[in-house]
């Protein structure tokens, strides 16, 4: 929701801000704008739509030079995506420009006072109060940082801002409420941003920035403090990634690069995780053992793919660790008046670690004594840093806003969860746990084998285009996974797409069911719980006399399927329950191809932002 940057340095500022929020626009790209100190003054230009538009209004009307400079990509809350809306939001007398993330909620009242005052406010959004009310404290104090202290003592609601004034050419000022904020650290010069991937290129220095503080970066320091002034702790880190990470590497789009990098990302977030004699060592679970043995049951809570992690993790949790385990859209979640106490075990999952829904969710558990574990992708942001702890996906940076590889390393992260709670309690033996993490490791080479063999499905995704419905079954640990294929169908080609718990079925939805409806079954193996297999071949025969046209998913070796499917999707035979790491993954191609032949933008779908920094 939105991204920022900041620079102050040696270079020119408006290319290092133009270069930083590419990286960033998959944040949001409604509107992009930038403001540059330059000639003892200050000059600003922004427009509606992608950067690119952006970037033709710097040819045709340039910017002055300067080395100190702002910008910003939005995704809209107030105001419309329109050219007036956008940011850097000026002062009246143009010498103070300010760029946000979030929602200032009490807009509206400081715009009525500011009107009083006599200041003219041009645009519809809440941003534009946080300009005038810096002009008006910068003149009072002459100290940029002061200024936006005071203001924000003022605001309420969720902000980053970062600000500069014509007065003070050399310095860069930002402030850090629940949205966030990262430091980046140059050789004579300084940055700020919404994501390290902005200033990536220039250095892998970073100072993540806590809860209420105000920042001033210099080409040479970096000074931090709380909203009242007082020095504020930092935490200083090397990041562990590198530019080329942040690129497509030769693929059209990032979410082939993140679909592609799955084996990888798998093999990476166990990596460390698993000692020579194959057993599982989670030193970074620092909630004490006897915490999580009398633990009485596990919440978890998440937004979107996240969730659907989390209702596969319930399946492993209450299976292998044998503890109740209860899954919760973070945005509902302290809102119903959960029951929640010392003995509840909180896993908020979130690649970004920023979605603000989540975050609110895991406060409130806190707030009501619960430990809370993050399952996080983005090291040093907001929801790790207020959890009790947690464990790092290592899925590398995911771009494109639909969410793959951090789906798939989300599962294995809640299946070591899972098996490490089961340890700890003792519901399961050493060598149990040693079998299934034996599995686990040989998932990646199956990931593999899964997107060697994807071209039919493809194929089939072109060939559906035109239609406007695509339903999706599954049972057991494949109902979550229908759900994802649901998700990735409405978020990347704007299809009706839902996902169904086949069981389900005849309690209304199989109404929808007319010829030539493609159905995506998600059939669990025939091993093991082969009364759930059988039911689910029921289901297909069920879809397939009413017409629909029948795409299933069935793990190798299957037969019993082929009479049944107009389309077969062959997956390799996992255990149950790891099923979804391999079942996802076709359907992960299937969305990004349909979207592809719906001439959608893949990476960056209308409407939508990678972080929702906003409730
Ligand atoms: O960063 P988070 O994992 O907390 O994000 C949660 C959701 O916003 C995210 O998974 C979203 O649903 C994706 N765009 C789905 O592809």
């Amino acid at each position: 929701m939105c991204g920022i940057v900041g620079y102050v340095g040696g270079q020119s500022a408006l290319d290092v801000v133009i270069a930083g929020l590419k990286r960033l626009e998959y944040r949001g790209y409604d509107s992009a704008g930038v403001a540059v100190l330059a000639d003892g003054g200050l000059a600003a230009a922004k427009k509606a739509g992608k950067l690119v538009n952006l970037e033709k209004e710097l040819v045709s009307r340039p910017l002055p030079a300067g080395s100190t400079g702002i910008g910003h990509t939005r995704w809209a809350t107030h105001g419309g995506p329109t050219d007036a809306n956008a940011h850097p939001h000026l002062d009246n007398a143009g010498r103070v420009a300010v760029v946000h993330n979030g929602i200032i909620e009490n807009f509206a009242a400081l715009r009525a006072e500011l009107a009083e005052r006599g200041h003219a406010l041009r645009s519809e959004t809440d941003t534009e109060v946080v300009a005038h009310l810096l002009a008006e404290c910068h003149s009072a104090t002459g100290d940029l940082a002061e200024a936006m202290r005071q203001v924000c003592r003022r605001l309420e609601g969720a902000f980053t801002l970062v600000a500069v004034d014509a007065d003070e050419p050399d310095v860069v000022v930002g402030a850090r409420r629940n949205s966030p904020l990262v430091v980046g650290v140059g050789e004579g010069e300084a940055f700020l941003a919404s994501d390290v991937a902005a200033f990536i290129d220039h250095t892998r220095s970073a100072i993540e920035l806590g809860q209420d503080q105000v920042v001033e970066v210099r080409r040479d320091a970096v000074t931090v403090t709380d909203f009242e002034g007082a020095p504020a702790e930092v935490r200083a880190y090397h990041v562990d990634w590198d530019a080329s990470a942040a690129e497509k590497g030769g693929y059209d789009y990032f979410m082939l690069k993140e679909i592609a990098e799955q084996p990888r990302a798998v093999a990476d977030t166990l990596l460390g995780r698993i000692d020579a004699a194959g057993s599982l060592t989670l030193d970074e679970i620092r909630i004490p053992a006897t915490e999580l043995r009398e633990a009485d049951k596990v919440v978890v809570v998440a937004c979107g793919t996240a969730y659907h992690a989390g209702l596969i993790a319930k399946y492993a949790v209450e299976h292998w660790a044998r503890i109740p385990c209860e899954v919760e859209l973070a945005s509902e979640f302290r809102y119903r008046d959960p029951i929640l106490d010392h003995r509840t075990l909180v896993i908020a999952v979130s690649q970004s670690g920023e979605t603000m829904d989540t975050l609110m969710a895991l406060r409130h558990a806190r707030e009501q004594g619960a430990r809370v574990l993050a399952v996080c992708n983005t090291n040093g942001s907001t929801i790790p840093r207020e959890s009790d702890a947690v464990l790092y996906t290592h899925a590398g940076p995911e771009v494109a806003v639909a969410s793959t590889k951090a789906f798939l390393t989300q599962l294995v992260a809640c299946y070591l969860l899972a098996l490490y709670l089961a340890q700890v309690r003792g519901a399961k033996w050493g060598d149990e746990v040693r079998a299934v993490i034996r599995d686990l490791a040989g998932i990646a080479e199956e990931v593999e084998r899964v997107l060697e063999t994807m071209e039919p499905v493809r194929e089939l995704a072109r060939s559906l285009a035109a239609k406007n419905t695509v339903l999706f079954l599954g049972r057991h640990v494949g109902y979550p996974v229908a759900l994802e294929g649901a998700l990735k169908l409405k978020e990347l080609a704007y299809m009706h797409a839902e996902g169904f718990a086949a069981g389900e079925l005849k309690h209304g939805p199989i109404a929808l069911i007319e010829p030539g409806v493609p159905v995506v079954v998600v059939v669990p193996s025939p091993r093991g719980r082969s009364l759930l297999h059988d039911k689910i071949v029921s289901n297909i025969q069920e879809i397939r006399a009413r017409g629909a046209l029948t795409i299933v998913i069935a793990e190798e070796g299957d037969e019993s399927v082929v009479p049944y499917a107009d389309h077969l999707v062959r997956v390799p035979a996992t255990p149950v329950l790891l099923q979804p790491m391999v079942s996802t993954v076709p359907l992960q191609v299937f969305a990004c191809e349909l979207a592809t032949a719906r001439g959608n933008e893949v990476d960056q779908p209308r409407n939508l932002a990678k972080s929702v920094t906003v409730e």
